[in-house]
């Protein structure tokens, strides 16, 4: 990778993405091609971030006037209470992964569940709002989904999870949205028919690096018919993925949410249009 400093002027802003750990993180590496490639004259780098050091780094933002920030893991939740504003996205969902500092107010966004269901619908080409959706898993991630999904006018939405409880606290949180119905799932068996299930989406981490061979959904329950989708991208074909490919199903990584919930944060920056493009094959060169 080129490095050119010699175009940071005293005029150049600051975008930054904070985490703990943090220096695995592609959003500079696509963040930066998004600003070189809109000519843009700002960069975007990496903090790393301690949980004592949250507060003083808000109140850095700020003081230096950065003007906008991704927020990771583990301050997601914890810089809400940081901040002047919260977006409705960040308010359901109960934490924000993009900061908008707008003329010294910050206000926090959450970009991901709007991402990945714009991911899904360019690349698979899904029409959402007729489709039957099962997803997997009920933790902070499949919250996330299950609201933008609900935004999207998705009318027959179906949480399966290990631990039924989790799935209905989900449908009860969200039911102002919309309804959601929750089935058990059971040694990789969600408790609905397959021929009722026309996009199916892993929000769990079952299949993330390294342990790589495992999958969260048994391979015979799959149908040709079906978008299976993951919200996992390392690797970017999981066994999921794999199996599902193998059984002639349209496949769809999580690669397209991380892009999308990055194209929207800078959308929110600086008001261009993200060149998406341009962001995937800086994060797959990265890969
Ligand atoms: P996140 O905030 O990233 O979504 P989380 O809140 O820990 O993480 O949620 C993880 C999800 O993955 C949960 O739905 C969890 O199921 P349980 O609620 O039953 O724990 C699911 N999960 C994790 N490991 C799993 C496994 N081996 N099999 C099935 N589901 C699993």
């Amino acid at each position: 990778m080129s490095i050119d400093n010699g175009r940071i002027t005293s005029a150049t802003q600051l975008y930054a993405v904070i985490g703990d750990p943090i220096r695995h993180s592609k959003s500079p590496l696509m963040q930066n091609a998004a600003l070189n490639s809109c000519q843009i004259d700002a960069v975007y780098t990496a903090f790393h971030v301690k949980p004592e050091q949250l507060q003083a780094c808000v109140e850095g933002m700020r003081a230096l006037g950065i003007q906008g920030m991704n927020v990771t893991i583990p301050h997601k939740e914890q810089v809400m209470k940081l901040l002047d504003e919260l977006d409705h996205s960040a308010q359901v969902i109960g934490a924000v992964n993009t900061i908008v500092n707008d003329n010294g107010r910050l206000i926090g966004y959450n970009t991901d569940g709007m991402g990945y269901v714009r991911s899904l619908k360019e690349e698979t080409g899904a029409d959402l709002q007729s489709s039957r959706i099962l997803m997997i898993g009920a933790g902070g991630a499949a919250r996330g989904l299950a609201y933008a999904l609900l935004n999207e006018g998705c009318e027959q939405l179906t949480i399966a999870n290990r631990t039924l409880e989790r799935a209905h606290a989900i449908a009860a949180e969200l039911q102002a949205f919309g309804s959601i119905q929750v089935a058990q799932l059971e040694d990789g068996r969600p408790d609905i028919l397959p021929e009722e299930v026309d996009v199916v989406i892993n929000t769990t981490s079952v299949g993330m690096h390294p342990a790589v061979e495992i999958s969260p959904m048994d391979k015979s329950w799959l149908r040709s018919s079906m978008i299976v989708s993951d919200i996992i991208y390392n690797p970017l074909m999981t066994q999921l993925l794999h199996d599902a490919e193998e059984i002639g199903a349209v496949t769809h990584s999580g690669l397209g949410m991380f892009v999308y919930q990055g194209a929207i944060a800078f959308e929110l920056w600086t008001g261009q249009q993200a060149p998406v493009h341009v962001m995937r094959e800086a994060v797959l060169q990265a890969l």
